[in-house]
């Protein structure tokens, strides 16, 4: 899958880059098209003749050729590569990207990429487990790329411990899942509900849930890095996209959601149902506000909302893929598997209320997969941006 495929190599100054050298020849050798990018530390290490003999390109490390004046395009570079690689990298580099400290070739380019980044860091121990490199490498997932954790072992400082940088055979493994299991939705149309709905009982008090949309929104995300074009029907939430190009119509009620969804969904090619739905709306909702004064307490007669999963259930064309979420508190799988044939769902998010740090407001999600074809996966907890990756990784393989 790696064959004709524009690797943009990222090198920068750890003693692992003796093995970008062997990471170089694979990709090579697989057909793909490398540049390599090196920071000025990384040619302490390696040296650029190398690297161009092996990759047929000269080696771009600054912004201008001295004696020629020739200016090297890091916009240029971050269209040309399908894929960014940056192996390894070192606490420094990865906290230049986390942060945008764009003072070198290799970080410009990072900057300008349109591809999925890959990040193979390499470092001692304590620098990997310094919270200084957890946040900048939470940051990096956070911008959707994707860390190739280092493995433990033993270290250049004959320390042991987790740093090492992932083996060339296998982060050219990972490429090549990558690129086979085909992560890319360019030119289809991606409908997500998120958030939760207000149900008005007067004009200042209203019926609502816990929900804040950051997992519809990083749905949303992650969708549009994959190429889609992507549409969100929102109820009233404070998160926006991080990624430029998301549409976003806000809704109050499940009324208008509903209304929303039943304008896009003949046009859309996949449908993410993850908004907390009100089940019920004040079935007379007053035009001023109630008051206290007024003796009794007020009974709230309740109407039923539209299920609106269900109901694109119904309209759903052969060839339209239809997701919704389960966040159940007993009988989790079960209930999950009920609703997925009562609505026509191609695929279920369960998420359990009992799983700590999942479910509303947090910044995780711990996630189960289930598909009306039987086939069941579980997942750990994860930031929530990773849940995204995870259940739109699985949208494309359906
Ligand atoms: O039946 P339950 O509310 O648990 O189902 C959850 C799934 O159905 C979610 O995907 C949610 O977005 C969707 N749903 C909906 N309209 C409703 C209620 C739930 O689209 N009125």
């Amino acid at each position: 899958m790696l064959s004709g495929k524009h690797i943009l190599l990222g090198i920068t100054g750890g003693i692992a880059a003796y093995k970008s050298v062997t990471l170089l020849r694979l990709l090579v050798k697989r057909g793909a098209e490398v540049q390599v990018v090196i920071t000025p530390s990384g040619k302490e290490f390696i040296t650029p003749v190398t690297l161009s003999a092996l990759s047929g390109k000269p080696v771009i490390c600054d912004f201008f050729t001295a004696n020629t004046g020739e200016w090297h395009s890091h916009v240029d570079l971050g269209l040309w590569a399908d894929a960014m690689v940056i192996a390894p990298a070192t606490a420094c580099t990865i906290a230049k990207m986390a942060h945008g400290v764009a003072d070198n070739m290799l970080v410009t380019s990072y900057l300008s990429a349109k591809a999925p980044v890959f990040i193979a860091p390499a470092m001692d121990l304590d620098m990997m487990a310094h919270p200084s490199t957890t946040r900048n490498l939470e940051l990096l997932r956070s911008y959707g790329n994707h860390i190739i954790e280092p493995a433990a072992g033993e270290l250049a400082s004959h320390l042991v411990g987790k740093g090492r940088m992932e083996e060339p055979e296998r982060i050219v493994e990972i490429l090549d899942d990558f690129f086979s299991a085909g992560h890319s939705l360019k030119g289809k149309k991606v409908l997500i509900t998120a958030g939760p709905t207000y149900e008005r009982i007067d004009p200042v008090r209203f019926i609502g849930n816990f929900s804040t949309g950051k997992m519809g929104y990083a749905i949303a995300d992650a969708a549009a890095r994959m190429g889609a074009d992507v549409t969100v029907v929102s109820g009233p939430v404070s998160v926006t996209p991080k990624e430029t190009g998301v549409k976003v119509i806000r809704v109050e009620s499940a009324k208008e959601m509903c209304g929303e969804c039943l304008t896009l969904f003949p046009e859309s090619d996949i449908a993410i149902m993850s908004a907390a739905v009100a089940d019920y709306a004040p079935a007379d909702p007053r035009q001023s506000k109630i008051k206290r004064e007024s003796q009794e307490p007020p009974v709230l007669h309740l109407v039923k909302n539209p299920d609106i999963a269900a109901t694109l259930g119904a309209r759903k064309r052969p060839g339209q893929i239809l997701v919704g979420f389960a966040l159940e508190t007993d009988n989790e799988a079960e209930n999950a598997r009920k609703k997925l044939l009562s609505k026509n769902l191609d695929m279920i998010v369960l998420n359990s209320l009992r799983d700590a740090d999942a479910g509303f407001g947090t910044d995780t999600n711990k996630i189960t997969l289930i598909t009306a074809s039987g086939q069941t996966a579980g997942f750990p907890l994860k930031p929530k941006s990773e849940v995204a990756e995870d259940i739109m990784k699985a949208v494309c393989r359906l």
